[in-house]
């Protein structure tokens, strides 16, 4: 860059010069911060999300028009552009730091990993291939052998970082096929040699996974779903019938696809019980412990989480429970050449090393390719807080489920227990249509969520509409969940009227 550019900061885009930019930058920083500050002592402490309803925010945001207007031509100052920010973002944010936020499954990020995000963006390593990030993939490895030893995994093991659950899944499945169909097969399931086979999951599973089946190229019916028990697990003796039918009708078993802390409920698969099918069946084991894995870092917990060091490959995700800003997932492996061999290729313009060296290219374990420093937020938080720190969060949020749980009960709702943090209601009166007991609960929702106290989603378990509190919110205290309760019941009222008129 030799002639300055026009623009009111030009030191803000040429840094060459710390004299003229040193400060600047040190400027923005501050802003950056005080931005992030201001939102979340003001907006975010009132209220988890504005009361606006769809049209109105997109109105709110776009303006008249109601969709989005042509880009800037011409350059502004950071002060124009952080005012936007604080006029027409934040107050309309999403504000998983209210204590009253039971959130999807969106966690209120730790300060220490927002500070290991902002430095590797600065530093925006391609931790794709070895010298494109150097010491980077170096944190990748071993956040990823911490997360195998909590979940353990032995030495052989394996595992590489991803965009979320989504992702990890649709890999784990990607393996699944081209490593154990194509062991048994002898060569590269693809087209026909995809028919007839047959994966099975409950109907806990995330949705994820029947889009990966159906995105690998396996036809319809090829995943098969099954009744999980009343409390929401996949049970062997379920799956042993199926495959048993199955075999019969001369289809092929591949895998069974579980869950450790379902979306809904939370609930755990009996993954031991599991496990030794898979072995008995040579089927492959996926487990989904998107959300559940990070309760393995908790010794009181862990003992919820039996057997996931027997999963051939396990889908875990920081920026859920262990506090992460997205994205953050990962997949683990618990052998290593597995990943390798479904996605290893070698284009010539990454042939730079002599094959001695072996240095480790995280792009040949990996779908993705270029993908962000997603390692350095949790290698720091996780430094920063330690294991026994993640426990205790961890511990709480456990507790404040029960304590959600408890509290609901007393005021007269239904409660499906929970099994780890998160905790299903339905307030249900006597005599009430099952129709408009659903509807109660949707309204109960958007009260809540109109009075600013807090934020809970619903969600559908067998046929009902049930209230659902993700509690992974480690600012949240029995106070903040009382008043959430009390919000509920006092709309309930309120509501019910409605509902008769
Ligand atoms: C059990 C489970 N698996 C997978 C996912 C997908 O994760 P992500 O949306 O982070 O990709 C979720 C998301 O809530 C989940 O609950």
């Amino acid at each position: 860059m030799s002639e300055p550019l026009e623009h009111p900061e030009p030191e803000l885009i040429d840094v060459r010069d710390p004299e003229r930019s040193r400060a600047a930058l040190e400027r923005l920083g501050e802003r950056t911060w005080k931005e992030a500050l201001d939102w979340l002592y003001g907006p975010a402490a009132d209220r988890p999300t504005a009361p606006d309803l769809y049209p109105e925010m997109r109105r709110t945001f776009f303006g008249e028009r109601g969709r989005p207007g042509p880009a800037p031509s011409q350059g502004s100052s950071s002060n124009h552009v952080f005012t936007e920010f604080r006029d027409r973002l934040a107050p309309f944010a999403y504000a998983a730091q209210h204590p009253g936020s039971n959130s999807y499954f969106t966690p209120p990020p730790l300060p220490m990993s927002i500070a290991g995000e902002t430095l590797s963006r600065w530093l925006n390593q391609g931790i794709d291939l070895w010298l494109a990030g150097m010491a980077g993939p170096f944190v990748e490895e071993e956040v990823v052998r911490w997360l195998c030893d909590a979940c353990g995994f032995g030495d052989d093991a394996w595992g590489v970082l991803t965009s979320g659950g989504v992702m990890a899944n649709l890999m784990a499945l990607t393996v699944a096929r081209d490593v154990h169909l194509a062991r048994r097969l002898g060569e590269l399931p693809r087209g026909a040699a995809l028919e007839g086979i047959r994966l099975y999951a409950s109907d806990q599973t995330h949705f994820s996974v029947e889009r990966a089946v159906h995105l690998l190229g396996f036809p319809e019916g090829t995943l098969r779903i099954i009744p999980s028990d009343p409390d929401f697990r996949l049970h062997a003796p379920t799956v042993v019938a199926a495959i048993a039918e199955d075999r019969a009708a001369g289809l092929t078993p591949l895998a069974i696809c579980a869950v450790a802390g379902s979306t809904n409920t939370g609930s755990i698969d009996d993954i031991p019980a599991l496990a030794d099918l898979a072995e008995q069946e040579d089927l492959w084991l996926h487990v989904d412990a998107a959300y559940g894995a990070a309760a393995r870092l908790s010794p009181r917990e862990s003992r919820k989480l039996p057997g996931l060091e027997r999963a051939d490959s396990l889908t875990v995700d920081p920026h859920k429970w262990l506090y992460q800003p997205y994205d953050l997932g990962g997949l683990l492996v618990k052998r290593r050449e597995d990943l390798l061999r479904t996605f290893h290729r070698e284009p010539e313009y990454y042939a730079v090393w002599g094959p001695e060296e072996q240095p480790l290219h995280w792009y040949q374990y990996s779908l993705e390719g270029t993908r962000p420093f997603r390692a350095l937020k949790l290698w720091l938080s996780w430094k920063h807080l330690g294991s026994e720190g993640f426990a205790q969060l961890i511990e709480r949020n456990v507790d404040l489920a029960q304590h959600l749980a408890r509290r609901a009960r007393e005021v007269g709702f239904e409660v499906i227990d929970p099994e780890l943090a998160v905790v299903c209601l339905r307030l249900a009166p006597p005599g009430l249509d099952p129709a408009v007991t659903d509807e109660l609960q949707k309204r109960l929702q958007r009260a809540l969520e109109v009075s600013g106290t807090g934020w809970l989603s619903t969600t559908t378990l067998r046929g009902r509409t049930w209230l659902r509190a993700g509690v992974i919110n480690y600012l949240s205290t029995g106070d903040d969940t009382d008043r959430v309760i009390a919000t509920l019941t006092a709309a309930s009222e309120g509501v019910l009227e409605e509902l008769d008129g």
